[in-house]
């Protein structure tokens, strides 16, 4: 019987051809999931692909719940924001889509695990590093790390393995979705001096295109977390899909930087972060009536390291769960 690898797939052109590229060159069964974060694509269809291309088994697993929970909530508490500007959206997402696999590869006994990242960004370290620290013993394989092939070798090799490949132009871009944002780089953004097209954003309205009134809205907080949106209680996934219509249609959370990555470049990139900025606003001004000023001040630094922990994909490290529950001590009802 064949080994059996876990593959993270996104239903995209590289974690398509990774299903019939690991079956081909390293002789394992490829069991495709993909990871339900609040991206807006149509998940049955992506799970059908996998399937169609000879994925053994393909699943959808829906994780909205604990990245709300478990990910989204102690980070808005640290009112994190990497280089002051990134509220982490993508580096959030990436350990806990890791967990998932994890746990999916132990319960079919398989014995790797795989991800479609290239080489020179952020998430493979944040994959790599997650596996690692959770499961030792499976084998990593990073298929677009290896293969070599270009954008159109690519292209062919799907279309002579019967891989349907998007007969719309690929957008120019490279997008990561989820519920807490909109990740949008590469072509014509990786030069700063290009101000980003309009054909980048897709989740929020330019300040010429936003309504010229105003929206009043209030926020609820229940120890650090959201909990109400204008008096109305409400769950926090609602809250953040909420907020990024709302915030969205006035313009706001677009984000436009020079990030330093983890792998030691200089990238230019751009998020849409309706939702996360106008929390973490919220939050952090809260902070300056509950929070005594000493506190306050050493949260400051504190905030500064959980942000750099998470963004370097150290989510499983003790130094990350300490920062958190010092952060937790924080959002207590009598500080
Ligand atoms: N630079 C961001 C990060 O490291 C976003 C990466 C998201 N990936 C993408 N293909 N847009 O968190």
């Amino acid at each position: 019987m064949r080994e059996k690898i876990v593959l993270a797939y996104s239903g995209g052109l590289d974690t398509s051809v990774a299903i019939k590229w690991l079956q081909e060159n390293h002789d394992v069964d490829v069991i495709a999931a993909a990871v339900d974060v609040g991206q807006p694509d149509d998940l049955p269809a992506v799970q059908e692909k996998a399937t169609r291309i000879g994925a053994v088994e393909s699943l959808v697993i829906d994780a909205k719940r604990p990245f709300a929970d478990d990910f989204i909530t102690p980070s808005l508490a640290a009112n994190a924001m990497y280089e002051r500007a990134y509220p982490l959206p993508t580096a959030l997402a990436r350990p806990l889509i890791a967990a998932e696999l994890v746990a999916l590869a132990r319960a079919r006994g398989a014995t790797g695990i795989a991800h479609g990242c290239t080489g020179k960004g952020n998430d493979q370290v944040r994959f790599d590093v997650a596996f690692a620290a959770l499961a030792p013993e499976l084998k990593i394989y990073a298929p677009a790390r290896e293969w070599g092939m270009t954008r159109d070798e690519e292209i062919d090799y799907a279309k002579e393995h019967g891989i349907d490949v998007p007969v719309t132009k690929s957008s120019p871009y490279s997008v990561d979705e989820n519920m807490y944002g909109r990740s949008i780089e590469a072509g014509v953004l990786e030069d700063p001096w290009n101000e980003s097209p309009a054909d980048a954003w897709g989740w929020t309205k330019s300040q010429e295109d936003a309504p010229d009134t105003a929206e009043h809205i209030e926020i609820g907080f229940d120890r650090g977390r959201p909990v109400s949106l204008n008096a109305e209680p409400l769950d926090l996934i609602d809250i953040i899909e909420r907020l990024n219509s709302l915030a969205g249609l006035h313009g706001i959370g677009r984000i436009d930087m020079v990030e330093n990555r983890v792998v030691g470049i200089k990238s230019r990139e751009t998020y849409e972060c309706p939702a996360a900025t106008v929390l973490t606003l919220a939050h952090a001004d809260l902070e300056t009536l509950t929070l005594p000023r000493e506190l306050a001040r050493y949260k400051y630094q504190v905030e500064d390291a959980f942000a750099d922990q998470v963004y370097n994909g150290l989510w499983f490290s003790p130094l990350r769960a300490a920062l958190s529950a010092f952060i937790g001590s924080t959002q207590v009802a009598d500080n």
